[in-house]
């Protein structure tokens, strides 16, 4: 039985101040029972955050990783250095990063491996432009940027991986997926992931990302192969966060 997952991406946001004051907020609304709720957060408050959630449900992730294990690669961090401070996750391949940053299938399937190495957990994300939504490309691009992955780490390696699938339409547009949208491809993801691993595929985690919030979440993760949700936008309201959580 899959268990659910809830992950905030806090992207390039706040400061360090509020950085923690967001986590407390998040740790308020959390009992000791309750797992599986993540934070990705800016590298540099990993420190303060790490302090912060000793002893506390709520986990923490990296929004990147480094494509190589350590030497001249300026502005990247390690994954042995995400595990210092006791990153679980790390995010590789949001569509943000593959974008602006020109992250590539390739440099994607790298730092999913760099993570794994080192036992932090790879979130690799995947989705659609609107433009290839519209030209019925979803399913493509989708298996694409799946299976580069999959190409360079082996089916074995998502044993101890995340999906988030995340429309890149739908990111921060507050232009959500359907429960049905959604539900479809992460369908066609565990299919995919099926053909060479059906234990694998059952136990996957597949995330759904894209302007989730508190009055939608309910919907999206009732459906049969949302096992959880990658939240931007809201994940900055401690509130919404935990709402989403909650409605699990
Ligand atoms: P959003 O972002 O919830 O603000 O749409 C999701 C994401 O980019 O992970």
């Amino acid at each position: 039985m899959r268990q659910s997952l809830i992950m905030g991406n806090w992207k390039m946001n706040g400061t360090r101040e509020s950085s923690q004051s967001l986590c407390a907020a998040i740790m308020a609304g959390l009992n000791e029972n309750d797992k599986n709720i993540v934070i990705c957060v800016p590298a540099v408050y990993l420190a303060d955050l790490q302090t912060l959630t000793s002893n506390s449900p709520l986990a923490l992730g990296a929004q990147n990783v480094a494509n190589q294990e350590a030497g001249a690669y300026t502005g990247e961090v390690s994954a042995t250095m995400l595990k210092e401070f006791n990153c679980q996750y790390a995010l590789v391949g949001h569509s943000e990063r593959r974008t602006y940053y020109g992250d590539t299938d390739e440099s994607v399937a790298e730092r999913f491996c760099q993570a794994q190495k080192q036992g932090v957990i790879p979130v690799l994300c995947i989705g659609e432009t609107l433009a290839e939504r519209e030209n019925g490309e979803t399913f493509n691009v989708v298996n694409t940027q799946l299976d580069a992955v999959i190409a360079k780490a082996g089916i074995g390696a998502f044993a101890n991986a995340v999906i988030a699938y995340e429309p890149v339409w739908a990111i921060g547009t507050g232009r959500t997926a359907t429960d049905e949208q959604a539900q479809e491809v992460h369908k066609a993801i565990r299919e995919r992931v099926a053909l060479q691993d059906p234990v694998i595929a059952e136990n996957l985690q597949i995330l759904y990302g894209g302007s989730m919030k508190a009055d939608n979440a309910k919907g999206l993760l009732a459906m049969p192969d949302i096992d959880g949700g990658l939240i931007g936008g809201a994940s900055l309201d401690a509130q919404s966060f935990l709402k989403i959580y909650h409605s699990i």
